[in-house]
Formats: structure tokens, C-alpha cells, sequence
């Protein structure tokens, strides 16, 4: 029997969302679940609380762009959505499914380890510094984790798809490349095609072109682009105001743990109702 801890968290008392239907985002849903549904997030480390009561719902096929100062919580957030960080009071739910716990009666229960990996290979992360396997190459970066998951009689058919996945990133070239043999802007495509081999329902990407030299920036947000225009569902932290702009269906601007502006980019970008805002982005335009 796996001895989960029962958290204090009691889902009829603490998770609003039986009793708070009303405060989604003003677009119409296509379904009615919406695909990430993000509730009274709290993340505390030592005593200092970093997210401060996230509320967040993001759609099956939306672009969700973040920007905000540097320590407001960004990279917390999108580490406590796929559960690299327990939150510490509130919940994250994936189509539905809550992420890190499991749900008895009123009660939550931790998931034990393995539930969670499987739980987050339904997630692509993709971080600033690439995080590739430097022994491997771009293929066996791309094939590791549905190797792992299929079982080896797969290999040919995952490899098969990787290389198709570094084909789609424009990389169909350099799949025998090891990471120091390419440029930071193919690593990260590489990245990108990892976070996609296993069909992820969600992506998040954490400042994925802030690491890259200026004239590679353009190749990474294009694949992102191209992503979005596909329908997936992605969450982009990112500095590059112009791209959340042209791609993001809504943008987010986080201060000090809170979400203290959320729409559409153009509203929030043009006519922003908070000081903060305005102070944030005439520091970054
Ligand atoms: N594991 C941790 N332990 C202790 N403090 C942490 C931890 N992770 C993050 N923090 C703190 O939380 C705060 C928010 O960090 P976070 O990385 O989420 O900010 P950010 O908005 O992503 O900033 P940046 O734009 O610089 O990437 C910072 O003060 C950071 O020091
Ligand atoms: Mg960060």
C-alpha cells in the first residue's frame, strides 16, 4: 500500500472551482473543461510566498504569453503546473485531471513518484538553457523519453518520429549532431522537438530564446509560431514583447506572485490599467 501523506488540502473547502464557475476567461470555451484550470495557487519557499493565489484557465488550443520583472514568480509558476514544485496550498488540473495528487472522497492523497512522471510526460517543457543530454545526439535526445515509455521493440518507430520531429524543426540535417556541435538556437529546436515526441496536451516554455545570441531568435520563435498555428496549447513565459503580441491569443502580466493583468495583447500592451504594467514595459519596449 503506498503511504501518500493526505495533504491539508480538502478540495470541497479549498478548491473553488465547485462554487467559482464565473470567474473563467471572457472567451467563449470551446468545451467546457477548459484544458489547464489553475485555482488559489500558492507557492511559499522558506517563508517567503513567490505565487500568491494564482487563478488561471487556458483553453485546449490557446497561446498564453507571460511577461513580467524578473523574481515575480514566472519560472515558479510553470514549474508548480507540471508539478517540478508542490504547490503549496491550491490546485493545478490538466484537462481536467489534477497534477501531483489524487483525490478520495474530500480528500487529496500525494501521488507517489511514478504517477507524476507519467502525469508530466503529458506536458512539454522546454527551458531557457536547452537542458539536452550532451552524450547524446539530436535523434537520441528526441527518442530517449518515448524509448523509455513505449519499450524498446518501439525503437524503430520513435526514431522514425524523432527524426521526423527534427525535419518539422527544419534540423532533418543534423540528427547525428551532439549538442556542442550545434548552435544554441538548433539546441533549442532540438528542445522544442524533444518537448513534442511524446504528444504532449500542453507546453510550457520558459524564456526560450533568452539565452540565444540575437541573430538565432528568430528561428526559435518561428517553430513557436508555427506551434501555435498548429492549435496546441502553450504557455510562454518570454521578454520578446513583439512576438506575444503576433502569436499569443492572450497575455499575462505577472507582479510580485499575482496575475495583475490578463487579455488580449494588444489591450494589455496599449492600454495597460495598472502603474506596474506601465513602469514593466516602458522598461522593456
Ligand atoms: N527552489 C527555490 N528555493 C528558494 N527560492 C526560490 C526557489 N525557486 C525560486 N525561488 C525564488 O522565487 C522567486 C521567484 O523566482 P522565479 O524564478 O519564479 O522568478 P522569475 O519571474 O522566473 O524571474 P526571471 O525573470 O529572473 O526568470 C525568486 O526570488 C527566487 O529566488
Ligand atoms: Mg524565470
Amino acid at each position: 500500500m503506498t503511504t501518500a501523506d493526505p495533504t491539508t488540502t480538502d478540495p470541497t473547502t479549498t478548491d473553488p472551482i465547485a462554487v467559482d464557475e464565473t470567474t473563467t476567461v471572457p472567451a467563449p470555451e470551446p468545451t467546457r473543461t477548459p484544458r489547464v484550470r489553475i485555482r488559489g495557487l500558492r507557492k511559499a519557499f522558506d517563508d517567503k510566498e513567490i505565487l500568491r493565489g494564482i487563478d488561471l484557465d487556458v483553453r485546449a488550443g490557446e497561446v498564453v504569453a507571460i511577461i513580467g520583472p524578473s523574481g515575480s514568480g514566472k519560472s515558479t509558476l510553470l514549474r508548480t503546473i507540471n508539478h517540478l514544485e508542490r504547490p503549496t496550498t491550491g490546485l493545478v488540473r490538466i484537462d481536467g485531471e489534477i497534477i501531483g495528487y489524487r483525490q478520495s472522497g474530500t480528500k487529496l492523497y500525494a501521488l507517489p513518484e511514478a504517477a507524476i512522471l507519467r502525469q508530466r510526460s503529458k506536458i512539454g517543457f522546454v527551458f531557457q538553457h536547452f537542458n539536452l543530454f550532451p552524450h547524446l545526439t539530436a535523434l537520441e535526445n528526441v527518442s530517449l523519453a518515448p524509448i523509455h515509455a513505449k519499450g524498446l521493440q518501439q525503437t524503430e518507430d520513435v526514431r522514425r518520429q524523432a527524426r521526423d520531429l527534427l525535419e518539422r524543426v527544419g534540423l532533418g540535417d543534423r540528427v547525428d549532431h551532439y549538442p556542442r556541435q550545434l548552435s544554441g538556437g538548433q539546441q533549442q529546436r532540438v528542445a522544442i522537438a524533444r518537448a513534442l515526441a511524446l504528444q504532449p496536451e500542453l507546453i510550457l516554455f520558459d524564456e526560450p530564446t533568452s539565452a540565444l545570441d540575437p541573430e538565432l531568435v528568430g528561428e526559435v520563435l518561428d517553430v513557436i509560431a508555427d506551434l501555435a498555428r498548429e492549435g496546441r496549447t502553450l504557455i510562454i513565459v518570454t521578454h520578446e514583447i513583439a512576438f506575444a503580441r503576433r502569436v499569443a491569443d492572450r497575455l499575462i502580466f505577472i507582479d510580485d506572485g499575482r496575475i495583475l493583468e490578463s487579455g488580449p495583447p494588444a489591450e494589455v500592451l496599449d492600454n495597460p490599467q495598472h502603474d506596474r504594467t506601465r513602469e514593466f514595459l516602458s522598461r522593456v519596449l
